[in-house]
């Protein structure tokens, strides 16, 4: 069946910054698969390595700072093997990206259809200048900018931030890409246009039927958006699995803090268990054993996994180490329970009564 057709597929990952002589991994094992048509989302707290894992796939790193281990399969090669003219051609074409701060990922001095035509003159040779602009307009068009002829000529600085987002969009789906990357695309944006940049996203994703990875930190757009979550923390997923999976029953004591964060209007949010404290630094987290067992100090030592792996604990349901099953916050009630149960209904229509 196309619909259930891979064409990513992440194995292994590692992306290691070299501070000093020693590399610490700031993506480290991280492995997923993309099938045409799917959107994957990265959830996870600032700091967890969200924006570095697309860096790796997009083969933006620096290599004189970094390394990468593992490998990216895409097209029938392993894009982390390519040497730099030929990620160029796999980047921007076939793979596209589309940035949190739409003002700095466009050129201040040029205007809009220009920075389009600049694009499509790397992926689109065989069309004249004049074609160019032509097709930019339409892209302009396609993602939804109203007056698309006058936008054309505009400079970035004169548009809204949503407005200049949609032209990302426009950039990032001119070579038709079949893959493309959002890190945070609306979080620079107010709620309502958030919101319409979403439902841009989910259109021209039906229409191309490409596939995206929706990086974000807001629980409420993956519900509304992804197939598949992968939970990141720390540099590695402790959770991945179809969506309605990943709210109707998450498993991972940092998945049920991510859930029980989001704000309910009806609920008392102060008497829900949310893991304190924030995603260490680099430098600072165990280079041995449990990354996430700093954050639960609670459990005694003796009760963590030496080198907690994935588990699939149900059909396409993985979870980094068996905590889930021993796993309690400091006091589990009820209340916390339905909370759960109520966002998973709000968000995703999931069945509250399981
Ligand atoms: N160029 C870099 N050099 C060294 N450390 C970095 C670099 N970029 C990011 N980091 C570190 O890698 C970790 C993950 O960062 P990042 O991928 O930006 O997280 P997220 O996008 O989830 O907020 C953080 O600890 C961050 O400080
Ligand atoms: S129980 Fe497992 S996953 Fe949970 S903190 Fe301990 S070692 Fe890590
Ligand atoms: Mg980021």
């Amino acid at each position: 069946m196309p619909e259930s057709e891979q064409i990513l597929e992440v194995q292994n990952l590692h992306l290691g910054f070299r501070i000093k002589d020693d590399y610490y991994d700031a993506v480290d094992d991280v492995s997923f698969t993309l099938n045409k048509n799917e959107i994957l989302a990265i959830v996870g707290e600032s700091g967890s390595g969200k924006s570095t894992l697309a860096t790796a796939i997009m083969g933006l790193h620096d290599p004189i700072h970094s390394r990468v281990q593992g490998s990216i399969l895409f097209d029938d090669q392993d894009l982390t093997k390519l040497n730099e003219t030929l990620y160029n051609n796999v980047r921007g074409n076939k793979i596209g990206m589309i940035f949190q701060d739409p003002l700095s990922a466009l050129n201040p001095l040029m205007r809009i259809a220009e920075q389009i035509s600049e694009s499509l003159s790397y992926h689109r040779k065989e069309l004249s200048k004049e074609e160019r602009r032509k097709r930019a307009i339409e892209l302009l068009d396609q993602v939804g900018i109203p007056n698309p002829e006058r936008v054309a000529s505009q400079y970035p600085h004169e548009l809204s931030g949503g407005m200049r987002q949609r032209v990302i969009i426009a950039i990032a789906i001119a070579a038709k890409p079949s893959v493309i990357i959002a890190d945070e695309p609306t979080t620079a944006l107010d709620v309502t246009i958030q919101a319409q940049i979403l439902d841009l996203l989910r259109e021209l994703q039906k229409e191309t039927e490409a596939a995206i990875i929706l990086i974000t930190h807001d629980l409420g757009v993956v519900a509304e958006t992804a197939d598949k979550v992968g939970v990141m923390y720390a540099g590695q997923f402790v959770e991945y699995a179809p969506v309605e999976k990943i709210f109707t029953n998450p498993q991972h004591p940092y998945t049920r803090s991510l859930l029980n964060s989001i704000p309910q209007e009806d609920a008392h949010d102060s008497d829900l268990h949310v893991i304190e404290g924030v995603v260490p630094s680099l430098k600072f987290l165990p280079r041995t054993g449990c990354r996430f067992s700093a954050r639960i100090p609670w459990i005694g030592e003796d009760e963590h996994e030496e080198n907690p792996v994935l588990h699939e604990v149900e059909d396409k349901h993985f979870v980094r180490c068996t905590c889930y099953k021993t796993f309690r916050f400091e006091e589990t009630d009820e209340s916390e329970i339905q909370h759960r149960k109520e966002v998973a209904k709000e968000l995703i229509g999931g069945d509250s009564n399981e």
